[in-house]
């Protein structure tokens, strides 16, 4: 109730002062957004599949909060492309601010962004990217996929080329940048090598995924595995609990490489069940706040800004362990 008054207010407020021509400080097209009024911004999260995404929203709630001047109201699509599209249509019909999307998959966007557009609401993309036209939105921030996949592919090279070793691969949500990104790394790191990819197939982005296509990948492999790859930690996790009921010792009999760095990651990594991880930075929040207000106020803003990532073998995995934020 609370946010329809204050749309409608925004709302108002907009129509004054288009009326008035009036500048009205820091806002623009689509509500207020400026000075010390609260800027409303709808956002719409994919779900929570993994410890990343967690990590995800926390990060956006802190930077989104009141103290910082921001009226948030979420919207988490447990992974489902049109309940987040239906959610971005809400947060236009609502009329609020702005609108930021951390999008499920590349493509799908163009018609909702195009009536974000048209209502005047600035859209900033966080974490995965889109197919659709960049005019379509402000600001990108997120992450560098495909050079996370090909660190992942080039530690793989390196450990097991000349060695003709079986590989497989647990792939993130299907249609995703982030599954769609790290793949295309990952194949030009150890294209030409001597390494075999057995299977690959998507899991994603959850333990439960993550372990039911591992059982899978075992009961026809077995122990022919040599390493697997998995797009995210979490089905990397899930992943070992079906090595293990194989009989098999996972960071030993199966080397394992992940992507994301979370502290359930860190830990496998830590104690020798995992043997690599890339990291995937989920502190984002403070970045797309700091984007949303400054394109509120008509500022000039980064088309794309990429946060950096790191790696991590076993050693370093227990050296920093315990200063790991999330
Ligand atoms: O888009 C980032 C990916 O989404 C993370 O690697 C994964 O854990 C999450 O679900």
């Amino acid at each position: 109730m609370k946010k329809k008054i204050l749309a409608a207010a925004a709302m108002l407020g907009a129509v004054l002062m288009a009326a008035t021509g009036c500048a009205g400080g820091a806002g623009t097209a689509g509500g207020g957004g400026g000075g010390d009024d609260v800027i409303t911004v709808g956002f719409a999260q994919t779900g929570s599949e993994s410890g990343w995404r967690a990590a995800n929203t926390e990060s956006m709630k802190e930077a989104f909060s009141e103290e910082n001047g921001f009226d948030l109201v979420f919207n988490a699509a447990d992974n489902k492309q049109e309940a987040q599209i239906a959610a971005v249509r809400n947060f236009i019909n609502q009329g609020v601010d702005a609108i930021v999307i951390a999008p499920i998959t590349v493509d799908g966007w163009d018609d909702v962004l195009t009536e974000a557009k048209d209502a005047g609401i600035p859209v900033i993309l966080e974490d995965r990217t889109v197919s659709a036209s960049d005019d379509l939105y402000a600001s990108w921030v997120g992450l560098d996929f495909e050079q996370e996949g090909k660190t992942a592919g080039e530690w793989v090279k390196e450990n097991f080329d000349g060695k003709g070793a079986n590989l497989v691969v647990l792939e993130g949500t299907t249609g995703s940048s982030a599954a769609l990104d790290r793949a295309t790394g990952f194949d030009a790191a150890i294209e030409g090598t001597d390494i075999t990819v057995m299977d690959s197939q998507t899991g994603d982005f959850t333990r439960d995924g993550g372990k039911k296509v591992m059982e899978g990948y075992l009961q026809k492999y077995g122990s022919d595995i040599d390493v697997l790859f998995a797009h995210n930690d979490d089905m990397g996790l899930g992943a070992l609990d079906a090595i293990k009921a194989a009989g098999l010792v996972p960071g030993q009999d199966i080397q394992i490489v992940t992507i994301d760095a979370v502290k359930d990651g860190m830990t496998a990594l830590a104690n020798g069940e995992f043997n690599f991880i890339v990291e995937c930075n989920p502190l984002l929040g403070e970045q797309a706040a700091e984007l949303v207000k400054k394109v509120l106020a008509g500022e000039e803003v980064e088309k794309a800004t990429i946060v950096e990532d790191q790696s991590f073998t076993q050693e370093q995995a227990k050296e920093v362990l315990d200063s790991r934020p999330y």
